[in-house]
């Protein structure tokens, strides 16, 4: 007995691919509210939330985004309907005064950059995945891809921002006769153990 039943549990998981190619169908404002409305529920310590989320949707952006790509990821991310920069606010303790008010939990990441620093990428990477599993409950595939200029991509979105780049998620309703073969996934005694 399961919390979500076997077909949510294959939406998210066994049947879950990472798609290179996709359908000419637009993802709507109000789904990628919907989006962003799931995720935002799922843990961050404190409850820090230092994720941001760009929605690179317009040709325009697309255009932006290009000069930072792979050879290899640039023709699935121009097709795609949306491009999500999954980013992190450096300073994502600005907001800890109302996100956890009851401490002065802000004070723990001015003190110390490198708490500070580990802090927002352990998280914002948490709430990346969480939009994957998000994307994926509603009905959207994913791609995606750390192979791309990080540093490109900052100063062609976030100049003179906190917010940088983590890596990139394409969206959209998959293309199933782009997917690449499915990979091998470690064995339970290769990846775990019991202590
Ligand atoms: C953080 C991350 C970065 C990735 N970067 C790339 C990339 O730059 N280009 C690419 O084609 N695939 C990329 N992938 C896709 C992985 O190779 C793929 O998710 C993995 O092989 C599993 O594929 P499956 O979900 O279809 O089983 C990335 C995946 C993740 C999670």
């Amino acid at each position: 007995m399961t919390a979500v039943g076997d077909k949510a549990l294959a939406a998210l998981f066994r049947n879950a691919r990472t798609h290179n190619g996709w359908a000419e169908k637009h993802v709507s404002d109000t789904t990628l509210i919907e989006l962003y409305d799931l995720l935002k529920m799922a843990p961050t310590s404190a409850n820090c939330s230092p994720g941001r989320f760009v929605f690179v949707r317009s040709a325009e952006g697309k255009e932006r985004l290009k000069p930072a790509l792979s050879y290899g990821n640039v023709e699935k991310t121009m097709s795609a309907p949306v491009t999500v920069i999954a980013s992190i606010d450096h300073e994502f303790y600005e907001k800890l005064p109302s996100l956890f008010p009851h401490a002065d939990a802000r004070s723990w990441f001015t003190s110390s950059p490198a708490v500070a620093e580990e802090t927002a990428f352990r998280n914002a990477t948490l709430q990346a995945v969480y939009l994957i599993l998000a994307a994926r409950a509603l009905g959207l595939d994913t791609g995606a891809m750390s192979g791309f200029d990080n540093a490109k991509v900052d100063a062609a979105f976030f100049a003179g921002t906190t917010w940088k780049s983590n890596f990139l998620i394409n969206l959209g309703y998959g293309n199933p006769s782009k997917l690449y073969q499915r990979l091998p996934r470690l064995a339970f005694y290769e990846a775990c153990r019991f202590e």
